[in-house]
């Protein structure tokens, strides 16, 4: 059939149900919803057989719905309505949530009833939930209503669901969410802060100024013990600080704040954005003392970094929020490698982080040095990208040590390529991978991708992968070699099989011979053209995506940073309105 997306943005769910729809013979093609007028036209243009809106923030035009079987998916289980459903679940402590695939109509989610498909919640945030539960129930969902769709069967009206528990719920308001400090528990201010994160963040004050909070983790005991002989503090103080983030007192223990983004004054040109907070508020942040955790630690200690060893594998997770890696964050895990890389080990698993492996440099903190006088966003990109480089060279350069890369979450631009840097790559088969850098404003891009690629690939593939910027799902990455395996959907599933494969590895009889190999052949690579000069040349393009004439990269990022609404669909996601481009092309 030929399928015709309307979307906000060509978000991971968007992303997924593509890839889904493809898989499974379908030609696709997607249209950002800018305004009626250009939905219309795309409709026009291509000629769908069937519409889907997978991720829509407004109704569905009137003149589309009315002649088009237009399919809706709704983050909420069967007769939830309403624009915050999995706020709302989060916030009401639901156990078992769901995803609904419903026909548009004239009422915002009240249409007939196509798909439904349900799953167990998490203590996470809503982001976290949206990108990996969600999606997995939104692909089921969608692909069974594709089916009955393409058989001619008919959906079930809402009226007539009869087990249908959910109800039409408001746009969750700031009041509903806002946090009393007197009487929250850590679990309450917990579940705000998760039911609002990524957007919008729950609406607080930090250091007297009115903010969003995000990034929320439960504090030990231990730890406020420790925070306790420093400062006690009643419920709503701020008694201490790590890594980037701040200790909040509550009535029964406390919690790390790691991200905010300030209300926006009146006298503010432009919306603040959200950043770390010791980013926000720096002066007041390095008042407070600081409690740094130990890089070995149990997994209940929250911190960015961890490592822990079962006997011969060692395993170092760094869970950077949103997948973002500043300089700062670069080189403190460049330093964590260096440190475990002396360990008497055989393997190394690089994990990432939970929701993301890594999304590359970090944008917004680079966005942040246009606002400072003595910074600038072309200094910080370049520094940043060094650090990025210094990180892969550091993993590169393991001699002792097999190093995999193991993906529990997704990983685009940079944070890809440094997933390659290991010797070994898997994913968790949920894995969403976009290993290309051109979204960003024409980046070019480092993190000696230019000797990586074609180690795994062939020389059109990777051309292909660059250029076209689609998307790839773990499998299909292990079928055109981008990576080594895929296994497991669930978190549990995947890291179990992690550490069985890691333990083989590292007590297979075939070691010794196996690092033998694999220096052998970084020797040779290095003869033929060291890796300095793969380097220079990134960087030499990279130099001028920062300093140059073209301004791309710099307004690219701005709008990323900014959220700033979609001005068109870029071609290569509107097959429609490319001819050159056909339906067909995939990097594949
Ligand atoms: N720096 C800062 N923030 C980043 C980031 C980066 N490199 N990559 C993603 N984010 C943030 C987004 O702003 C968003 O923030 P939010 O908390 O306000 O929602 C969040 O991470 C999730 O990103 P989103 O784009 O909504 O997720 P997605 O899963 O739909 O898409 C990507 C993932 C990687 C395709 C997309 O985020 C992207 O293109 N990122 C930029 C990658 C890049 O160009 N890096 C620089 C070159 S190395």
């Amino acid at each position: 059939m030929r399928i015709l997306f309307l979307t906000h943005s060509f978000n991971s769910l968007t992303q997924q149900l593509f890839l889904a729809l493809r898989g499974c013979g379908h030609q696709v093609s997607i249209e950002l919803d800018i305004a009626d007028s250009v939905s219309e036209e795309a409709v026009a243009l291509f000629k769908p057989d069937l519409i889907i809106a997978p991720f829509l923030k407004r109704a569905i035009p009137i003149s589309i719905w009315q002649h088009h079987v237009c399919l809706v998916v709704h983050p909420g289980i069967v007769g939830d309505r309403g624009p915050s459903a999995l706020d709302w679940a989060i916030l009401n402590g639901e156990s078992v949530w769901g995803v609904t695939v419903l026909q548009a109509n004239a009422e915002m989610d009240a249409g007939d009833i196509w798909a439904h498909a349900s799953f167990s919640m998490r203590v996470a945030k809503k982001s976290s939930l949206y990108r990996d539960e969600v999606t997995a129930a939104a692909v089921r969902a969608v692909l069974e209503a594709v089916q009955k769709f393409a058989i001619g069967a008919q959906p079930m009206p809402l009226a007539e669901a009869v087990t249908a528990r959910g109800i039409l719920r408001p746009l969750l308001q700031q009041k509903e969410r806002s946090i009393d400090w007197q009487r929250d528990s850590s679990a309450v201010v917990l579940s705000k802060i998760n039911s609002a994160d990524s957007f919008p963040g729950v609406l607080d004050t930090l250091f007297d100024s009115p903010c969003y909070l995000y990034d929320a983790h439960l504090a030990t005991a231990a730890i406020l013990d420790a925070a306790a002989a420093a400062a006690a503090g009643v419920p709503g103080d701020i008694i201490a600080r790590r890594d980037q983030a701040v200790l909040r007192r509550t009535i029964d223990g406390g919690v790390w704040i790691g991200h905010v983004r300030p209300m926006r004054s009146a006298d503010d040109a432009e919306k603040p954005f959200k950043l770390p907070v010791a980013d926000w508020f720096a002066a007041q942040v390095a008042q407070l003392p600081e409690l740094p955790t130990a890089l070995v630690r149990p997994a209940e200690e929250w911190g960015e970094l961890r490592y822990w060893e079962e006997g011969p594998v060692g395993f170092l997770s760094f869970d950077f929020y949103n997948g973002a890696m500043s300089t700062g964050q670069c080189q403190r895990l460049q330093a964590a490698i260096q440190h475990v890389k002396q360990r008497p080990t055989r393997v190394l698993v690089l994990l990432g982080g939970e929701d993301f492996f890594s999304n590359g440099i970090h944008l917004n903190r680079i966005e942040a040095s246009a606002h400072r006088p003595s910074e600038s966003p072309a200094d910080e990109s370049w520094n940043n990208i060094n650090a990025m480089n210094d990180l892969v060279l550091e993993i590169l350069s393991m001699t002792n040590h097999f190093a995999v890369s193991a993906l529990r979450g997704n990983a685009g631009a940079g944070g890809a390529f440094l997933a390659l840097a290991a010797d070994i790559v898997w994913a968790r088969e949920a894995v969403l991978l976009n290993p290309h850098y051109k979204n960003m404003g024409n980046l070019y891009g480092s993190e000696y991708w230019t000797y990586l690629l074609p180690q795994r690939v062939e020389a059109k593939v990777a051309r292909g992968l660059m250029q076209n910027r689609h998307p790839l799902a773990a499998p299909e990455a292990v079928k055109i070699g981008l990576i080594d395996a895929a296994f497991g959907y669930e978190a549990d599933a995947f890291f179990s099989e992690v550490r069985k494969r890691a333990m083989a590895l590292a007590q297979s009889d075939l070691f010794e011979e196996q690092l033998a190999a694999k220096r052998c052949k970084r020797a040779e690579d290095e003869a033929t053209k060291p890796l300095h000069a793969y380097r220079e040349e990134e960087l030499s393009k990279m130099h001028r995506n920062f300093y140059g004439f073209d301004p791309s990269y710099h307004v690219a990022r701005y709008h990323f940073v900014h959220k700033m609404p979609h001005a068109w669909t870029p071609r290569h996601l509107a097959v429609h309105r490319n001819n050159s481009l056909k339906e067909s092309d995939t990097p594949i």
